[in-house]
């Protein structure tokens, strides 16, 4: 059986999301936020930041596939769902569960400059930084580790333990 350690508990959770939202909420005052969340992992992150927010928000998801390697981001990404609403000259925060790399992210924003937001800004719930190659800034942050392999809320193993209410570190 693999061992399952606690790292972020409910309280825990709810009290950094909280927070963000109301950082998001006071930076965004009077402006049209556009969250976008990345598919699949972003989506109970997404689902509790957006109802804590105080300001109008539209949400949007995309969804990336990245090929090769397992538990590893091979820098190989592709769209496998593109954004539907229209981004020209909003203000845009890309939701994600983890950064690790930051391959992803640096290609979701590339991809997403191209439709000329007014801003474009990113939210994430843990920022795993030792492995951290691409060049990218992370605006909003719940939660920083060095290392390891997490799942729950929103974060999967294979497809498993997404739907767990807390983060816990998997050791296999
Ligand atoms: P990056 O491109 O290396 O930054 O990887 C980012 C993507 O890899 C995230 O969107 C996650 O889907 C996945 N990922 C990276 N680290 C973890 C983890 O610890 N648990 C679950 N998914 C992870
Ligand atoms: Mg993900």
């Amino acid at each position: 059986m693999p061992d399952l350690i606690p790292v972020l508990k409910k309280d825990e959770i709810d009290k950094l999301v909280s927070e963000v939202a109301q950082k998001i909420s006071s930076d965004y005052q009077d402006r049209e936020l556009i969250l976008i969340a990345v598919l699949k992992g972003a989506y109970m992150f997404l689902s509790d930041l957006a109802r804590r927010l105080t300001i109008p928000a539209q949400i949007d998801f995309l969804r990336v596939a990245s090929y090769g390697a397992n538990s590893s981001s091979s820098g190989k990404i592709q769209f496998t769902k593109e954004i539907e609403v229209n981004i020209r000259d909003k203000d845009v925060l890309v939701i994600e569960d983890i950064i690790d790399t930051g391959l992803s992210m640096r290609f979701i924003l590339d991809h997403l400059k191209s439709f000329e937001p007014k801003t474009l800004k990113v939210c994430v719930l843990i920022d795993k930084y030792e492995r951290r190659g691409a060049d990218i800034t992370i605006d909003y942050v719940c939660h920083t580790v060095q290392k390891g392999f997490l799942v729950g809320y929103g974060l999967d193993y294979a497809e498993k333990y997404r739907n767990l209410p807390e983060v816990y570190q998997l050791n296999l």
